[in-house]
């Protein structure tokens, strides 16, 4: 299976081996002192990433949120110019240096395909909106007002809160968005669209890129009859108990007041023609060498989100499941959700794992109950690194960079802009990449656009790259193991329950030749392992604490309070 499929295409199938990590581009390094990040400082910095020695964090593939031209109304997501750089961020001459200099790392190029929707002042748009009957009114949603009060078509709203209907006073219609009113929605069943979208995927993978992150591509298809969306409590109903107890408490108390959208998005996202999109999509990925794609997919349901891999494994080629980053700190919550997603991948999908990205508060933070985001955070990378499926990291979290508190006035998220307090936005988990303790933190060097974090003096680069018990030394490491460990990279996965407390989240991770256990206490006590089916001696290869001694041990494994390890079971009978 697995290993079958690496070994018999090695390059067709790099990312299947890739560690990725995740760049927001507005605040990787600043190398022109606007404040702003740009392609010219993540060049600078690709060393870092990965100089081919085991000084650097040694990742393979980067996701860059987008950078191409854009009003920044949701920072670079509303795209004016699918195939060109914003002047903000350098220029497609620095774009293509950048792309080389990653190659030349063997650091795979992944961008971000935002096309659901474009900015309202794409050209497409702008002709869209100029007359009824202009020839690209139908590449997006328009409908009539109903009734004589002409309001809105439908009771569909945004995912940034209202009505996603805005009316156009020009030519008397309303125009669909499933975000801000300035990111019109294409419509997706004119054939036109289609078409532009694939010259523009053509246009990157010709100029060498390496794959695609798919923003919201659930959301391409809308329902044909646009019928009503019916309220959240209506499918509450159905909810399965335990499921919502694995949420933490404030997803559970979003979805109990049902914010943002108020509603289950039966009609707007999920429709089952979007399955055909992607489709053409895989077959303009297939048309090239060794191209991935990885979708942004969100919902609750595994068995709907796993569909996007599409029943011949014809769609995505990774795709998340992002219910992994809501689930409470409890070792039965995790293991049940990775079960879940397991359980519902077809065979041969390969599954794309995450905790953190840039429109969730960092996971660091998430989990800090007690003062104990730090601890959680080593036992986060050791998950991330040790499950099946492609780990993605998100800037600073190899450094332990956390969330940042922002202030009303410093916001600049229209989404917290406009809903603060009832929503403090996303830019908490966007602030400048901390590579050292000086003013900007290495930064830029004139004032960033987003304040930097505190506590530079732990939490940056330079305090930790050569602090053995860091957690950038420990991502590191585990970057490497995950490398050296072909039960990492390619084996099953299987939950081990037997003999283990329910505070602990154990798993199984094999080949024929190798059989890996990861071991996570999530409590504060110790924790005795004793998986009784595995007799015999083992050794403990890795540990999240710095003292363990890496040994050989006989069953019972003795746990440490939030202590994770990973163990060569090759030796045990
Ligand atoms: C995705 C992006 C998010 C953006 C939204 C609209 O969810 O990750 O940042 O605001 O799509 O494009």
């Amino acid at each position: 299976m697995p290993l079958q499929t690496l070994e018999s295409d090695k390059d067709n199938y790099w990312w299947k081996k890739a560690v990725f990590y995740q760049i927001y581009p507005r605040s990787f390094q600043d190398s022109n002192f606007d404040g702003v990040g740009d392609l010219k400082g993540i060049i600078s910095r690709l060393d870092y990433l990965n100089d081919g020695t085991t000084n650097s964090l040694g990742v393979d593939a980067i996701w860059f949120s987008p950078f191409f031209k854009s009003p920044e109304f949701d920072y670079g997501y509303d795209i004016v110019d699918y195939c060109d750089i914003d002047p903000r961020y350098g220029t497609l001459a620095d774009f293509d240096r950048l792309l080389e200099e990653a190659h030349r790392r063997n650091i795979m190029v992944v961008l971000d395909l935002v096309v659901n929707h474009t900015s309202y002042l794409h050209p497409w748009f702008l002709e869209s909106r100029s007359s009824r009957d202009n020839a690209k009114r139908d590449w997006y949603v328009w409908k009539d007002g109903k009734g004589r009060k002409r309001k809105p078509p439908n009771n569909w709203r945004t995912h940034f809160f209202g009505s996603a209907w805005t009316w156009d006073e020009k030519t008397q219609q309303y125009y669909l968005h499933s975000f801000l009113k300035e990111q019109p929605d294409l419509n997706w069943y004119n054939p036109e669209v289609r078409e532009a979208v694939g010259d523009v995927i053509h246009f990157w993978l010709g100029r060498g890129v390496d794959g695609f992150r798919l923003d919201v591509a659930h959301h391409y298809c809308k329902d044909r009859q646009f019928r009503n969306n019916p309220p959240f409590f209506i499918r509450d109903r159905g909810l399965d108990k335990t499921r919502l107890s694995d949420r933490t408490l404030m997803a559970n108390i979003m979805k109990l007041l049902a914010l943002p959208t108020m509603q289950y998005g039966k009609y707007n996202q999920h429709q089952p023609e979007t399955h055909q999109v992607l489709k053409e999509f895989r077959h303009i990925f297939d048309s090239y060498q060794a191209k991935t794609s990885v979708g942004e997919i969100l919902g609750d349901d595994a068995a709907l989100v796993a569909s996007y891999y599409g029943e011949k494994n014809d769609e995505l080629h990774m795709n998340f499941y992002f219910e992994l980053a809501n689930c409470r700190w409890k070792a039965g919550a995790f293991r049940r959700c990775i079960e879940r997603w397991e359980r519902n991948l077809p065979e041969n999908a390969w599954p794309a794992q995450t905790f953190s990205n840039h429109d969730l508060v960092r996971a660091i933070s998430r989990y800090d109950h007690g003062g104990n985001g730090d601890k959680r955070a080593r036992l986060l990378m050791l998950i991330l690194l040790t499950l099946r499926g492609t780990p993605f990291i998100y800037y600073g979290e190899e450094i332990a960079m956390k969330e940042v508190k922002l202030a009303k006035n410093q916001l600049k998220d229209p989404v917290g802009v406009k809903w603060y307090p009832v929503h403090r936005g996303r830019d908490g988990c966007r602030t400048p990449m901390q590579w050292d303790d000086s003013n900007y933190a290495g930064f830029s060097n004139s004032a960033p656009w987003l304040p930097v974090g505190s506590e530079l003096s732990r939490r940056s680069v330079a305090a930790q790259q050569n602090d053995p018990n860091s957690q950038f030394s420990l991502v590191r490491e585990l970057i490497r193991l995950r490398k050296s460990l072909p039960a990492l990279l390619e084996g099953s996965y299987s939950s081990v329950t037997e003999g283990v407390s329910a505070d602990c989240f154990c798993y199984l991770r094999e080949t024929d030749q190798q059989k890996i256990m990861v071991c996570v206490n999530f409590s504060f006590r110790r924790q005795n392992a004793d998986p009784g089916s595995l007799n015999g001696e083992s050794r403990i290869i890795f540990s999240t604490e710095p003292e363990r001694e890496l040994e050989i041990i006989n069953f019972p494994l003795t746990l440490e309070p939030g202590e994770g390890c990973i163990i060569d079971l090759s030796m045990a009978k």
